[in-house]
């Protein structure tokens, strides 16, 4: 008997090892420990034993079920671990998959487009288009026909980004190639402005950055005076800084202007008292502008002998960081979600 018991329980460890699935595993323990199973078969013949053998084979037939119980519970745990590791292996999950059902919250529009989209509304309002060009500009539309010939310094103040295979490409330095772009576009009388992004090779700092905004302006016409430039930049000045604002214009050279002006408004933090935002002189710098150069009109197709325009160029960054008080041009491109979400 007890050799029986010996071979039923290497018989069912042998059958264990061949079990691949959870119903097989299943019938097998149906077949050895089930109510009329192997074992349940064995234990009744041991109702024929006599008193003292019955208690030897009856210990040992415990011994025995008790070893064949452990067998199938250890595979039982294996099969099950087997199957999580394939169940694992067909399923993948996306981490940045955004949540089916979870609401991301509305957005809010960046700093420089809400100053942008305030401005383009301002100057439509007084008759001019929004045009546009593109930001990899081929260098003789952002140097050569802004009158800034291959060997003029002004280009060293421009370094920019240039295009491996392409020596006649730069990522674009300002938004003033526009003015030529419209010129050709469009034609005369024009009035048009051009925001947009522009680069330069900076060594970046809390003022300098390699991606900026700017807006430029373009308006050419018959007898288009500097006094026209002033109106239109002292409109401007009082819509961003208040009613009171006053600007002030004085010369700085451009190559594509003629006269060229360096333009200031009244300081909107101290009135023009004097204060840390303007460095104590009332006056913030907030815009380039001029009388745009015959050689420029020229090159956009525009006779200098019949029409005359001007041009400027406001720093759009540098609009918005003093409008909202921000210290460090780098966030404004950084895409820093805590400092985006303030505006
Ligand atoms: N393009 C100039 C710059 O990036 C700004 C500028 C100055 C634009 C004078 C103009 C202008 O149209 O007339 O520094």
């Amino acid at each position: 008997m007890k050799s029986q018991l010996e071979q039923l329980k290497q018989a069912a460890i042998d059958a264990l090892k061949t079990v691949t699935d959870n119903e097989s595993l299943e019938r097998l323990r149906v077949e050895i420990l089930g109510r009329k199973g192997k074992m349940a078969e064995l234990m009744k013949q041991m109702a024929t034993l006599a008193d003292e053998e019955r208690k030897l084979v009856g210990a040992a037939a415990n011994e025995v079920k008790g070893a064949i119980e452990a067998a199938f519970a250890e595979k039982a745990e294996m099969a099950e671990g087997a199957e999580r590791a394939e169940r694992l292996s067909r399923e993948w999950i996306d981490v940045t998959e955004p949540a089916i059902g979870v609401r991301s919250g509305i957005g809010n529009l960046h700093p420089v487009t809400q100053v942008r989209e305030d401005l383009e509304d301002l100057f439509a309002s007084m008759g001019f288009i929004v045009a546009d060009g593109p930001e990899l500009e081929s260098e003789y539309f952002n140097f050569t026909a802004l009158n800034i010939p291959p060997t003029h310094p002004a280009r060293d103040m421009q370094d920019t980004f240039y295009i491996e295979g392409h020596p006649d490409m730069v990522m674009r330095t300002h938004t003033s190639p526009v003015q030529i772009r419209s010129m050709k576009k469009y034609g005369v009388p024009l009035r048009a402005i051009v925001p947009g992004r522009c680069f330069r090779n900076e060594a970046t700092d809390v003022r300098h950055e390699h991606t900026f905004h700017q807006l430029e302006g373009v308006v050419i016409d018959k007898g288009i005076t500097l006094s026209h430039m002033k109106g239109v930049l002292e409109t401007v000045a009082k819509h961003l800084y208040g009613a009171d604002t006053q600007i002030r214009l004085r010369p700085k050279f451009y190559p594509f202007v003629e006269p060229g002006v360096n333009g200031e408004v009244t300081c909107f933090l101290c009135k023009g008292v004097g204060c840390r935002l303007c460095k104590k002189s009332g006056w913030l710098e907030v815009f380039g502008a001029g009388m745009i150069h015959p050689n420029v009109l020229r090159e956009g197709g525009v006779d200098p002998d019949v029409y005359s325009g001007f041009a400027f160029g406001f720093g759009l960054t540098r609009l918005v960081m003093l409008k909202y008080g921000i210290d460090d041009i780098r966030h404004l491109e950084g895409g820093d979600l805590r400092f985006l979400k303030q505006f």
